[in-house]
């Protein structure tokens, strides 16, 4: 069975690439390597023993879309990951964002509705529930007004894909509401690559770690939580992965309650910035250099998962914690700067 993987190169779909051949899934990757590389391939090969076919293709380019689908009219289901992802730049260059991910999803859906019938799964991101008024968060939780032009593409993204569900039967789709995505996988084979300073927690901690940055900022410790630090619900990668494999069988085989569904993908547990530390701090064995200082402009207070729905509906739970998700994104921090 055939699966089309876009951005199947960057951090959460090399991952799934991997789950969905470990499954048996042939895979079909396309990616423009904007902010990936094409030796991430290497590493998906060097996991699974199986090279997934790869098309660079600028989903930009509407006639390139349409061509790719007719060339491939055996694609099952299409895991949708191309996206730009940095809410600064977002604030900066808002066009580019909505051409990147609203453009180019928009394409990909005409396509799917011209089959007969089509499985779409979308990253979708916590960031729609903004600072939700309750914890844990439930995908009943009420939309926030976005913070960026990045988080508005994701709202969008699901308005523009439910609306389409809406009267195209046979289209079926899946949102995933990530939450915090962290780490690498066990062999360290592939991992996350940030371009740049980091933005990102994670590999922010294990760049300073491994003595890339001298310091961490923690980004303000007067905030209403047990111990002023800004809490998270850090997710493993590899758990994200299977996540999206669940949800595309459950399209497959039709197990689906609704053509259009929406599940939050968490471990259902708060960390905050100090725990993310201190896990680091543990698995690592050494101490982290940081200081405190203020909050960052758009920051939330807490978000954590609701995971019942995922949990029971469709049958899905993380498995790793927080120290064992940070002892991988660490190995694979010293792997890829060759220290030891
Ligand atoms: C986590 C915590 C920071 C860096 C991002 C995206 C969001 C969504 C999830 C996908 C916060 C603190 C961070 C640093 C720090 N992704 N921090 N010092 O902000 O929860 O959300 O990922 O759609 O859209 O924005 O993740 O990793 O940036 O921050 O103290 O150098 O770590 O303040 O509390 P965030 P993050």
């Amino acid at each position: 069975m055939k699966i089309l993987v876009t951005g199947g190169l960057g951090f959460i779909g090399s991952h799934t690439v991997v789950e969905l051949q470990n499954e048996g899934y042939e895979v079909v990757i396309i990616d423009d390597c904007s902010n990936s590389s094409e030796a991430v391939l290497d590493g998906i090969t060097a996991i699974t023993g199986k090279t997934p076919i790869f098309e660079k293709i600028d989903l930009k380019e509407k006639g390139d879309v349409v061509d790719f689908f007719k060339r491939h009219q055996d694609i099952q289901g299409v895991i949708h990951f191309a996206a730009s992802k940095a809410v600064g730049e977002s604030v900066e260059k808002p066009l580019l964002y909505y051409e990147n991910n609203i453009g180019t999803l928009v394409y990909i859906l005409k396509e799917l509705s011209n089959k007969d019938n089509a499985n779409f799964i979308f990253s979708s991101s916590c960031t729609v529930y903004g600072q939700a008024d309750e914890m844990p968060i439930t995908e009943n939780a009420p939309v926030k007004v976005a913070e960026s032009p990045y988080g508005n593409t994701k709202q969008m993204g699901e308005e523009i894909i439910a609306d389409t569900c809406k009267v195209t039967k046979h289209l079926h789709a899946i949102a995933l509401r990530y939450f915090n995505p962290m780490g690498a996988h066990p062999s360290v084979e592939i991992g996350e690559l940030p371009t740049g300073v980091p933005q990102n927690l994670v590999p922010f901690i294990t760049q300073t770690g491994v003595g890339m940055r001298e310091e961490l900022s923690v980004y303000g410790d007067d905030y209403p939580t047990a111990d002023g630090t800004a809490v998270r619900d850090y997710i493993y990668v590899v758990d994200l992965a299977k996540a999206h494999v669940i949800a595309l069988k459950r399209l497959i085989d039709g197990k689906n309650a609704a053509n259009y569904e929406v599940f939050n993908v968490g471990t259902g547990t708060g960390s905050s910035v100090l725990e993310v530390i201190q896990s680091f701090e543990k698995v690592s064995e050494k101490k982290l250099n940081y200081k405190i200082v203020a909050r960052r402009a758009g920051d939330i207070t807490e978000a954590y998962a609701d995971t019942t729905k995922a949990n029971t509906v469709l049958g899905w739970k993380s498995e790793y914690t927080l120290d064992q998700a940070m002892k991988s994104a660490w190995d694979w921090e010293k792997k890829i700067r060759k220290k030891s």
